[in-house]
């Protein structure tokens, strides 16, 4: 039965932490996936995290079957962070919230939930967008297409060219944004963008689908969530995908979310009783200890002001890579100018080094990164950044 199966090709992504682990390099240096790495070089177990295993493990709770929605109390976390601890639409009865399997898993239930509503609609992900994106909205069986995002001279976003794009998309359109920090480029949209973008999708009776794993990692929690803020209060209906992977350093235990704002209370209970009906069918219900360690650690005022010192740590510790970088390769006489990189938003950059650069950089120097360029800059430390400096220096 297997005899016509062919060898897939590796993820672009995911597929280099299985070429980075295997290589026996002493040097190596993984700036592919999107993950945080501190100045030693090691992923985080935040002590907030810590604090609240700690209490869960001590407490020795039982492992039923969690509800097909997930834990409320983590439920109703999400909807603080993503909209806001005084949102009316909160408050209101509106927004329905499942817990998901990383925000992978929150697009993957939505666009299974999407395709349940208009199977014949298209999905339009930004130009370039996360490598994800689209092979998860076709295997659900949406056909995907692009809208212009990227400048490639300005190294920021052609506005103009997108929102032309989504003035002439068909109405019923799903359109996935990058909420913040865009993935792979770091380039995001103004406030004021984002309130055209707003009108764009109701004039054009768009679907709105944000995707935001990266919530803390710009600017702030509350400033971070600007595109959702204003999506909130526009009265449209649209979906957020929300992770935890990153902000929690919670990467292997599939924390996310999705969230649906709908028109009214009612509207919402309907939504929520087909969502599970995607969820049951998928995996069921969701596994218990992420999700109950994130809702301890936002439910408890001290845990939680100790996990935003810990995630602004974090982004400022990465702000001062990007800074680095950009003066390390000047200082090598690099000609070309790197300070985009350092206005860049989020743990990644998109460099401009070709995919040949990428492999030589690879194959030379064991450093590993996207072959678009895309860079993670949240692996860099002052350890390892004038070795990624020299590598990238002789390279171009
Ligand atoms: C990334 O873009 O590297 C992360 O979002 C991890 C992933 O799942 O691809």
């Amino acid at each position: 039965i297997f005899t016509a199966v062919e060898m897939a090709p590796r993820d672009p992504i995911l597929g280099l932490n299985e070429a980075f682990n295997a290589d026996t390099r002493t040097g190596k240096v993984n700036l592919g996936v999107g993950v945080y790495y501190d100045d030693n070089g090691k992923i985080p177990l935040l002590a907030a995290v810590k604090a609240a295993e700690k209490t869960r493990m001590d407490a020795q709770p039982p492992r039923g079957y969690q509800a097909i929605e997930g834990l409320g109390a983590y439920n109703q976390a999400v909807q603080n962070l993503v909209f806001g601890a005084d949102s009316e639409l909160v408050s209101s009865g509106r927004v329905v919230t499942a817990e998901a399997l990383g925000g992978t898993g929150a697009l993957k239930i939505g666009a299974d939930f999407l395709k349940r509503l208009d199977a014949n609609a298209s999905v339009y992900i930004s130009d370039p967008s996360w490598e994800n994106h689209r092979a998860l909205f076709e295997s659900a069986g949406f056909k995907v297409e692009n809208y212009p995002y990227y400048d490639v001279a300005t190294r920021g976003v052609n506005f103009t060219a997108m929102k032309a794009a989504l003035l002439g998309l068909p109405a019923g359109s799903i359109i996935i944004l990058h909420a913040c920090c865009h993935n792979p480029t770091g380039a995001d949209m103004s406030d004021a963008q984002w309130a055209e973008v707003v009108e764009a999708c109701r004039e054009r009776k768009l679907v709105p689908f944000l995707d935001m794993a990266y919530q803390g990692f710009a600017d702030g929690i509350e400033e971070d969530a600007v595109a959702v803020r204003l999506f909130s209060a526009s009265g449209l209906q649209f979906f957020v995908s929300s992770s935890f992977s990153k902000s929690f350093s919670m990467y292997g235990e599939r924390v996310g979310a999705l969230s649906i704002v709908t028109a009214n209370k009612e509207e919402a209970g309907r939504v929520l009783s087909q969502l599970k009906r995607v969820i049951r069918t998928n995996y069921s219900n969701p596994p218990i200890h992420g999700g109950a360690v994130v809702a301890a650690v936002l439910a408890n005022p001290e845990l939680r002001q100790q996990w935003e010192d810990e995630l602004a740590g974090m982004r400022d510790r990465i702000r001062a890579m990007r800074t680095s970088l950009v003066a390390k390769l000047a200082e090598r006489g690099v000609a070309q100018d790197f300070s985009f990189v350092a206005a860049q938003r989020g743990m990644f950059s998109y460099t401009g080094l070709t995919a040949a650069q990428v492999e030589v950089l690879k194959d030379e120097y064991g450093i590993y990164a996207v072959s678009t360029g895309r860079i993670c800059l949240a692996a860099l430390n002052t350890k390892n950044i004038d070795y990624v400096a020299d590598a990238i220096a002789k390279v171009l």
